[in-house]
């Protein structure tokens, strides 16, 4: 009855009815069903698209992942592809799968975005290469990431600050290198961040902060682009940790080990090896149970990227996160932690 009168109401919403125990172990609300009104197809994704022919995108992070799947992506759509791979002059297998399309569209780059000379070589590259450099580069999608975990008293000042060199400085070292190709063009800036750059999680500071900076970095740079023509979007994936390489269960488990022996005694001492077993037990559940799915993902980074009205930001997530998201961005303080805190 319910689904037939918001079917009624909203004919482009639909409505599931979610098990919640089913998606995710422990969390709030356990064992009921709730009704949840999801918005499938609330974003078609269907707008005019901009011609693509003789049109440049510039991907980083392409060696896997999301940015190994949009460059394939993007080149099949007709756009010239300038692949920026961490590992190109190692020979990565992605790099190899890229350059095997022997396509003079799919341009493979070595690209460490935490290089200053790298990002310098990468920017001559391009602008080398581009059909006319006066007209610019189309599209600029920072991907390029790493991702940890650990709670705040566990994790190193190391590593808060390897994953800002990559995720944060990283993306605005390289928006930097290009936006004057990018002005040109009155082109497109896409940002991968996350759903842990809007909403915080216990155990993931080392990476929300980095996301939470990529965040206004993007909205800081729309309202300065806007004059200029420049559209910049930001893409916030939920968990396809699944389908990527971002995390292994063997990167799990040796980051735990290195953590567990660089800990101070005094913290090794007040929580203990079971407590800290039991929270790395929980980030290896976390990472088993995501999405293998990414056509969500790719499709956010096409439509930001070819719409003539690309949207500020998308939200590839499944619907349990994508409410958690709204309920912790919408409400006050007070009642997310009430239901979220556990
Ligand atoms: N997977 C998810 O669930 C998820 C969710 C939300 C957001 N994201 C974001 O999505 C983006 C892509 O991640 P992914 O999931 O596709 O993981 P991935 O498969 O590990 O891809 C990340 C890519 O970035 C590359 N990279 C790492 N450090 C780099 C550096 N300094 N310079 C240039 N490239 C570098 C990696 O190269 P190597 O493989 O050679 O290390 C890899 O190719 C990241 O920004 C991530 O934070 C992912």
């Amino acid at each position: 009855m319910f689904k037939l009168k918001m079917a009624r109401l909203f004919p482009h919403f639909s409505v599931k009815t979610l098990k919640l125990n089913e998606r995710s172990a422990a969390r709030p609300l356990q064992g009921f069903y709730l009704p949840i009104v999801t918005f499938i197809g609330r974003r078609s994704y269907a707008s005019q698209i901009e011609q693509v022919e003789n049109k440049s995108v510039l991907i980083t992070g392409c060696d896997s992942g999301f940015g190994f799947s949009i460059a394939k992506h993007m080149h099949a759509k007709g756009f010239t592809v300038f692949a920026g791979c961490l590992l190109k002059d190692k020979g990565d297998s992605g790099v190899k799968e890229l350059e095997s399309l022997k396509s003079d569209r799919m341009k493979t780059v070595q690209l460490n975005v935490c290089s200053k000379e790298e990002v310098t070589r990468a920017e001559e590259f391009i602008r080398r290469n581009l059909k006319d450099a006066e007209k610019g580069l189309w599209g600029l999608v920072n991907n390029a990431g790493i991702s940890t975990f650990g709670e705040v008293e566990f994790t190193s000042m190391e590593t808060y600050k390897e994953v800002a060199e990559v995720n944060l400085w990283g993306t605005v070292q390289m928006t930097k290198a290009f936006l004057p190709l990018i002005r040109r063009a009155k082109g497109r800036v896409v940002n991968i961040s996350s759903m842990l750059g809007r909403m915080a999680n216990p155990a993931r500071s080392p990476y929300c902060i980095t996301k939470f900076g990529v965040e206004a970095f993007s909205d800081c740079l729309r309202y300065e682009m806007h004059p200029h023509g420049v559209k910049v979007s930001v893409v916030e994936p939920g968990n396809f940790i699944a389908a990527t390489s971002l995390y292994s269960p063997e990167r799990i488990k040796a980051i735990a080990e290195k953590m567990w022996h660089e800990l101070p005694e005094v913290i090794r001492k007040d929580y203990g090896r079971k407590y800290f077993d039991e929270k790395i037990a929980k980030m290896e559940t976390y990472c088993n149970s995501g999405s293998t799915d990414t056509s969500s993902v790719i499709s956010a980074v096409t439509h930001a990227l070819t719409s003539t009205v690309p949207y500020t930001r998308y939200h590839p997530m499944d619907y349990y996160w994508w409410l958690r998201m709204q309920i912790m961005t919408h409400m006050p303080g007070a009642i997310s932690d009430r239901i979220y805190i556990y």
